[in-house]
């Protein structure tokens, strides 16, 4: 298999740098838009096949001169939950408005596109009591919910009237190498990772018994390369999720078991207007039977995993 030319939006996030570290061997070119505002441009690979552009995805003449140099695009720049609640005018701008216009420019100026696969996200189940949940169901409560799920609204409109070849995963509370604190809206594992380096509390919202679906980014890679080149997948939407719920305090457990941080600190602090969800759980069979998906790694594998990179960067 051999990606001609890609965009990855969002490239140097968590997901997107990683993305782009695994289909580099196999792509002619990627080019990155990414406006910096939480992303790390040493994220990205140094490589004479990677052009990168710090631009907003929302520059409409950057996406005109790119789209029609592409044959695949994964979209995955967003503004996140937690800015989201902030600011709902950025987030609608960057998450919907952003995602249309990709949408409208692949259609406009991409030449031979073979894919187009957007990064949504399991926030759009809300706190759903339906567990695990299947691909189905929504609850909007929040605006990052409201703009992420709207994008994928778009996404089928494009695919009904235009028969533009886009796909769509809704990721779960992805982890692992690649999330680094210096994106201060990073997820959970990676700042109990940061507490035990830096011996300071670990902050938990709540009581830690709110359960989430951690998915370690091998994984998430692997679903997000499935879709890509899969013909089954265009037009379909996909869960990607283990279906096993880990609360945080267990997670955190964990992470002090693996680390050895026994001495640890934990402050619970009240929740904020973000924590809504008491159960996640994912139900992620349609993309196991239909594109052979597969989960490679428990919580406590990803988190070895997770552990081995730290030290290896020298992080913990
Ligand atoms: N990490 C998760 O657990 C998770 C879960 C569900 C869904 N997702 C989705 O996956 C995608 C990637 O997530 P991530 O964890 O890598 O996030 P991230 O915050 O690490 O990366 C997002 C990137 O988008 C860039 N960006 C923000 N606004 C932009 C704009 N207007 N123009 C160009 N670039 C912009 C940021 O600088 C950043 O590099 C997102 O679309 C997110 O909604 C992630």
């Amino acid at each position: 298999m051999k990606f001609e030319n890609v965009l990855v939006t969002g490239g140097a996030g968590f997901i997107g740098s990683q993305l782009i570290k695994k289909i580099l061997p196999i792509s002619q070119h990627i080019y990155v838009i990414d406006d910096l505002s939480t992303g790390q441009k040493d994220a990205i690979p140094t490589s004479d096949k990677i052009t990168f552009i710090k631009e907003s995805i929302t520059n409409k003449e950057v996406l005109e001169y790119v789209m029609p140099k592409v044959e695949y695009i994964f979209h995955l720049a967003c503004s996140n939950i937690l800015k989201s609640v902030d600011n709902l005018e950025l987030d609608m701008n960057t998450n919907l408005f952003g995602g249309f216009l990709l949408l409208q420019s692949a259609h406009n100026y991409c030449k031979n596109l073979k894919r187009f696969v957007y990064a949504s996200t399991t926030s759009i189940y809300g706190d759903t009591e339906i567990i695990p949940t299947k691909e189905n169901y929504y609850k909007i409560e929040l605006p990052y919910a409201a703009s992420k799920f709207a994008t994928e609204h778009y996404c089928n409109v494009y695919y009904h009237m235009y028969q533009l070849p886009v796909s769509v995963v809704r990721l779960s509370n992805v982890y692992g190498p690649g999330q680094t604190i210096l994106n201060p809206y990073c997820g959970v594992v990676a700042k109990f990772f940061e507490a035990v380096n830096k011996n300071q509390p670990q902050i938990i919202y709540g009581d830690g018994k709110q359960t989430r679906d951690f998915t370690f980014i091998e994984d998430a890679l692997e679903a997000l390369f499935l879709v890509a080149i899969k013909e089954k997948a265009i037009g379909q939407v996909y869960n990607i999720g283990t279906g096993v719920e880990t609360s945080v305090i267990n997670l955190l457990n964990e992470i002090n078991k693996i680390t050895g941080y026994t001495e640890g600190l934990i402050e619970f602090k009240q929740k904020r207007q973000v924590d809504i969800v008491k159960r996640r759980n994912i139900d992620s069979s349609k993309i196991q039977e239909e594109l052979q998906w597969e989960i490679n790694y428990s919580i406590l594998q990803g988190l070895e995993k997770t552990f081995q990179w730290l030290r290896e960067e020298n992080k913990v």
